[in-house]
């Protein structure tokens, strides 16, 4: 396994691989490695002659300086995780490399078709106009056969999927199902931030997300949004900052369950804020 700070180094490994024939699979990545993007990286080494994941916490997409301060950084950590699983290739830039002074101080402009407008982008402005400036420069640099990117952050895959759309970009996006622990939390690079008081009450966001799947068949949308952020804001600990349940492609909030739907939620767990969701689409099938 190959560590490539530089870009030209990076351009020109993908020129040969190109060159060779080399279907490339890559796996973009902030750090902070977990079971959940190791699944991500096992799949593109199945499926791709070569595995190239990056890592890069991308300073565009925070908007919140103290959070980008505190997300947790160890590249020896996670070289070591990545070396086990077969990856052929880890690209860490600096942001110096990757951004001109311009490009890190103004707001990258993209056409979201209103799928920024809603539950992350909401909360989070400018966040998604980060994640698209990003991701397509990665694109464009390691010119990958298939890219992989988890389901947890189900607006992000959204989004990642109109930018290739419009882009025009020559790559196959793979949507990988959300890994959970055993407890049912959604892993997530944040929870390395929970102490173990807040992991207890933090496993009560998946709890109450799959218990009111068997509330579904019995009420409306929005009363099933109002139960779920009433149970949650019951533990102690925890406040939703917003629980949505939408269509699982416009992303815009449903009044009935005739479409695929999706239940996407943030909380906040003391300053740690986590994300998940929950389809209830299939389970109304096998329950009808
Ligand atoms: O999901 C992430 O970790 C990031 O948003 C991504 C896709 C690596 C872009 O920085």
């Amino acid at each position: 396994m190959k560590i490539i700070h530089h870009i030209k180094d990076l351009l020109s490994e993908v020129n040969r691989l190109k060159q060779e024939g080399q279907s490339i699979g890559f796996v973009p990545t902030m750090g902070a490695l977990h079971q959940g993007h190791k699944a991500l990286v096992m799949r593109s080494v199945l499926e791709n002659s070569v595995t190239v994941v990056s890592i890069f916490v991308n300073p565009t997409q925070f908007n919140n300086v103290k959070d980008l301060d505190k997300y947790p950084r160890n590249l020896d950590r996670d070289a070591q995780l990545l070396s086990t699983v077969g990856c052929d290739f880890i690209f860490a830039p600096e942001a110096l490399d990757i951004y001109t002074s311009d490009e890190l101080n103004s707001t990258f402009s993209f056409d979201f078709g209103g799928l920024d407008e809603v539950m992350e982008g909401r909360f989070r402005p400018g966040h998604f106009n980060g994640v698209v400036q990003i991701v397509s420069k990665l694109f464009q640099l390691v010119q990958p056969t298939k890219a992989y990117f988890g389901e947890k952050d189900f607006q992000q895959l959204a989004i990642i999927h109109r930018m290739v759309d419009i882009l025009k970009f020559d790559v196959e996006v793979i949507d990988c199902e959300i890994v959970r622990e055993e407890s049912g939390l959604a892993l997530s690079s944040r929870n390395e931030r929970l102490t173990v008081e807040q992991h207890k009450k933090a496993i009560e966001i998946s709890k109450v997300l799959f218990e009111s799947r068997n509330f579904a068949s019995q009420m409306s949308p929005k009363e099933l949004i109002h139960w779920v952020v009433a149970e949650i804001n019951a533990v102690e600990g925890l406040e939703v900052e917003y629980y949505d349940i939408v269509n699982s492609s416009s992303l815009q909030t449903i009044d009935t369950w005739n479409e695929p739907s999706v239940g996407c939620i943030a909380v906040f767990c003391g300053e740690v804020r986590l994300i998940d969701n929950i389809r209830y689409s299939q389970q109304l099938t096998v329950n009808s």
